[in-house]
């Protein structure tokens, strides 16, 4: 289980894929920026808030900064060994198949469930437009799922509050389905929906801004650094607001068709998340000098986390509905309490055509991975089957889809983010930890990008993303040990046995190694039909 697949294996891969170096600093920046842009900062900004108060500002630079660290960490590996799968890949190479396979199985925390969170935070844009726009009174029931408590071990759901969220599985269901007749988005598409999102927020900024009251700024951190509970406080609502800045991968996974990556990659990903952070500032800014962003407090006045039933009963009191952390529509629901009720819809309306964009890259995200676990043997290939028509693979992608649908019809968009986030983190840690190997164990190998002062960010990195994920809330934590057990049974019955390399069989580079089943096109070293990838 220590096997490792050599890197000149994974390498022989992707060299047959010889894809045309086109991009430039630019276009990587602005594909950083539209791959990041989404739920986290239209819709969680209510949830920091609820964390943090006002201090949530210092939890936006804070996450930032943690992901500055690994995505110059994330750009080595990637540059050096620019195929699919990512961090699944980059550990299968330097820490052996079981590690690898862990962190393959958190990837599918990271990008399933930041499906479904983006599915719900989609949901609640579009209710809010139906109510606030169209005048139609949605069932209270059907707007969300149950109310999720841990009754020691068990997850106990309160139905009161809600039964299912029927559009999040709309959304989740109409991506997937795009997805498996064969929808890419177009570079096209992708900008104009970035140009919507930019818009958007700078709309907001630039109505806000100026009627910015100071006094809204105090307490500044009603919940402190760290909260009484875990997950609440500056740090804890940084680990949670993580989830904003995820999809920056898109840029590294990019280094292959990117002119000059020593040079370009670290522009597209330090400059995407800088403009982000400017961005999500700003933002939050705005958001608490507008209406102010003080929690609401449980019945006997303790902090109490978003999502959970004491939040819920709070914010069913009259005197908090207005309250920004109460609001599935964070950033709508200001500008319609300051009366720029028109704009308000408007953003709303930015807000359902430009996230579903973000639920396809995570669920194609998805596909993709299962896609290199299956073709290298630790899960059934008959999952990676692809459609004789519409030559996608279609299986695994109405799988993914449904458990997507599932659990955005289920579970809020705060705890779902959670989730995603401490897969997330898992996976961050290993690629910081994987760079330094590297570096010890293979130095004099080609690194198209090297991290600079490595001894120093990789470790930074590794540090950050460990004390994030402490600070996420306590269930959130609790998952990934739960998932990671579930994951490792499946191995040992499983992809031990069926593993390729453990099996000895040799590595047949295809031309794509995202479509592992499709047929090999003829001609090695010609970009091949499905190339047009959208990262
Ligand atoms: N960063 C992406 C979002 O906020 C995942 O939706």
């Amino acid at each position: 289980m220590w096997r490792v697949k050599s890197l000149d294996a994974i390498l022989a891969t992707a060299e047959k894929k010889s894809l045309h170096r086109s991009l430039g600093p630019v276009q990587l920046t602005l594909l950083g920026v539209g791959a990041i842009i989404g739920t986290g900062i239209f819709v969680l900004t209510a949830a920091a808030a609820q964390k943090a108060g006002p201090g949530m500002m210092w939890s936006f630079v804070i996450a930032g900064a943690v992901c500055a660290v690994a995505a110059l960490c994330y750009s080595e590996l990637a540059s050096m060994a620019p195929v699919s799968g990512s961090a699944y890949t980059y550990t299968y190479a330097v820490m052996g198949e079981l590690l690898a396979w862990m962190v393959g199985w958190a990837l599918i925390l990271e990008y399933a469930v930041a499906a479904s969170a983006v599915s719900v935070g989609w949901s609640g844009y579009v209710l809010g437009l139906i109510e606030n726009a169209l005048g139609f009174d949605w069932p209270d029931l059907l707007q969300a799922g149950p109310a999720w408590s841990m009754n020691g071990f068990i997850p106990t759901p309160d139905f009161s509050v809600g039964i299912v969220n029927v559009p999040a599985i709309v959304v989740a269901l109409a991506v997937t389905l795009l997805l498996m007749i064969g929808t890419t988005e177009s570079a096209r598409v992708n900008a104009a929906l970035v140009a919507i999102k930019v818009a958007a927020l700078t709309a907001f900024i630039v109505l806000t801004l100026p009627i910015l009251k100071t006094g809204n700024f105090t307490p500044f951190a009603p919940n402190g650094l760290f909260g009484e509970s875990s997950g609440m406080g500056i740090i804890g609502a940084a680990a949670s607001i993580f989830f904003a800045y995820v999809g920056f991968d898109a840029v590294s996974t990019a280094a292959e068709e990117t002119k000059n990556p020593q040079r370009n990659v670290p522009i597209g990903l330090i400059g995407s998340l800088a403009i982000c952070t400017v961005f999500y500032l700003l933002v939050a800014a705005g958001a608490v000098g507008a209406i102010g962003a003080q929690p609401v407090l449980g019945s006997a006045g303790e902090a109490v986390q978003p999502g959970s039933p004491g939040f819920i009963a709070a914010c069913q009191l009259a005197e908090n509905a207005n309250r920004l952390v109460c609001s599935n529509e964070a950033l709508a629901h200001v500008l319609r309490e300051i009366d720029y009720p028109a704009v308000g819809n408007a953003l709303g309306t930015a807000a359902m055509l430009a996230l579903p964009s973000v639920i396809l890259m995570m669920i194609y995200g998805q596909t993709r991975i299962f896609f290199v676990m299956a073709r290298d043997g630790l899960l059934p290939e008959g999952l990676a089957k692809v459609h004789p028509k519409w030559k996608t693979p279609y299986v695994v992608t109405i799988f993914t889809g449904i458990a997507v649908a599932i659990a955005g019809a289920l579970f809020p968009v705060g705890q779902l983010a959670d989730i995603s986030n401490s897969g997330t983190l898992f996976a961050f840690f290993m690629v910081s930890i994987a760079v330094l190997m590297l570096r010890v164990k293979d130095p004099n190998r080609r690194r198209p990008f090297r991290t600079p002062f490595v001894w120093i960010i990789a470790p930074l990195s590794a540090f950050g993303c460990a004390a994030l994920f402490w600070n996420l809330p306590h269930d959130a934590k609790m998952v990934l040990p739960i998932w990671g057990g579930i994951g490792l049974v499946i191995y040992l019955l499983y992809g031990i046995r069926k593993s390729h390399v453990g099996r000895g069989l040799v590595e047949v580079p295809e031309l794509d190694p995202d479509a592992p089943h499709g047929p090999v096109p003829p001609m090695p070293g010609a970009p091949s039909p499905t190339d047009d990838r959208r990262d």
